[in-house]
């Protein structure tokens, strides 16, 4: 029973977004197992116990990689790597009680050393875009990388996406995992050592809490993110387009051809931005040229703890909910995905088949005084809280 445990866990570990199968629990068989033993190496939680075990998970700029797999008294369960610290995988209950992972993840380090697009990453020092990579802070003008085209595009070249973290202390029995980065002074052209420590805690709620801090010793522009790419269904071979999306935003900032917000807040009414009532996301999404890729500004004037958005896949059960303290939101439905990149399973990652949420300032709020201020100033402390939600309807 113990081995077939094992072997289950393993499965479904590794079996995360594969559409090759759909069998999770036990239906499992030894075939199954067999099949996938190189990828269910990175099988982590052997037995489903309230808690956060470590496995090493290969080396990068000669720094030793490691796995964590948190696990809460549910079973949910939730791997992050110190690569880029990064979600690899977020295994969930569907309405029937079948588990599978609801976010785009690979099995091992090279699936991210392939340099995905930020699939599940946190994003620093600036998510999103800053406007031909150039911002004015205190009279000087800094110069950043610029990795999209000509602006600056999540931190840049490389972002806190490609550099290994340094874990702190973990606690056997809790399901929490901290990850520090120091940015040194210069670093992607921005100013300041910043010091960043993102913490990671799976609730017995089913809610994945991310608290990110920073200090710095220099102002500095910072604007931290979470970069999964959600499919409720767990399985890529359905697209996100039926899914119902709410996003409580009244407002959102369009953007220029490169993607840049033009700095208006403009009103959601009667557009095919409005998610004020639920939605499937498909619905509107071709009034959209090229997909939505948007900030949405939420509805709050202060920095409370609120639910910005939830997602509901009618199929799976799933229902995702996204709270946080931030002002906005970016809504984007996986536009530039296009199949080039599989899954561990092999099978071919499409346009629309994720979304991501990200919690964060205004994109370009460097160069946009009207926008919140995105600015860290030496001696304030940086935090915030983003919280994902799984549950499940009928
Ligand atoms: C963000 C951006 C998108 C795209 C993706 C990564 O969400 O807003 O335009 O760059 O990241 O591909």
């Amino acid at each position: 029973m113990k081995t077939i445990k094992l072997l289950t866990t393993a499965l479904v570990v590794s079996l995360f977004l594969s559409a090759c199968h759909s069998n999770t629990s036990d239906e499992t068989t030894k075939d199954d197992y067999m099949s996938n033993e190189d990828t269910s190496a990175t099988t982590s939680n052997t037995d489903a116990k309230k808690g956060i075990i470590q496995k090493d998970w290969g080396t990068t700029d000669g720094k030793q990689v490691h796995l964590f797999t948190l696990t809460n008294a549910n079973g949910v369960q939730v791997s992050i790597s110190d690569y880029g610290g990064t979600i690899t995988s977020f295994i969930a209950p569907d309405k029937n009680g079948n588990k599978q992972s609801i976010v785009l993840g690979f099995n091992n380090l090279d699936g991210y050393l392939a340099k995905p697009p930020y699939f599940g990453a946190t994003i620093g020092r600036y998510g999103n875009r800053i406007a031909n990579g150039k911002f004015t802070l205190n009279g000087q003008t800094y110069t950043l990388a610029t990795n999209d085209g000509k602006n600056h595009l999540h931190g840049g070249t490389k972002g806190f996406d490609k550099v290994v973290w340094t874990a702190g202390a973990i606690n056997a029995n809790n399901p929490q995992l901290s990850l520090s980065y120091l940015s040194k002074d210069g670093e992607e052209g921005y100013p300041g050592n910043l010091n960043t420590t993102v913490t990671f805690t799976l609730t017995d709620d089913n809610s994945l809490r991310i608290d990110y801090h920073a200090t710095t010793d220099k102002a500095t522009p910072i604007n931290l993110t979470n970069h999964s790419y959600f499919n409720l269904s767990g399985d890529v071979s359905n697209t996100i387009l039926n899914d119902w999306l709410m996003i409580d935003a009244d407002r959102y900032t369009p953007v220029d051809s490169t993607l840049i917000p033009t700095g208006q807040l403009a009103p959601v009414k009667g557009t095919p931005f409005d998610f004020t009532t639920p939605h499937q996301i498909g619905e509107r999404i071709a009034q959209v040229p090229g997909g939505y890729d948007h900030n949405f500004v939420l509805n709050k004037k202060d920095s409370s703890f609120t639910l910005a958005a939830a997602v509901t896949d009618s199929s799976s059960g799933r229902k995702l909910e996204v709270y946080t303290t931030q002002p906005g939101i970016q809504f984007y439905t996986g536009n530039f995905l296009n199949g080039s990149i599989k899954t561990d399973g092999g099978q071919p990652i499409n346009q629309h088949t994720a979304f991501c949420l990200e919690t964060q300032h205004f994109p370009n709020s460097p160069n946009t005084p009207a926008f919140p201020s995105s600015i860290l100033q030496p001696g304030q402390t940086y935090h915030y809280v983003t919280e994902y939600k799984v549950s499940t309807v009928k």
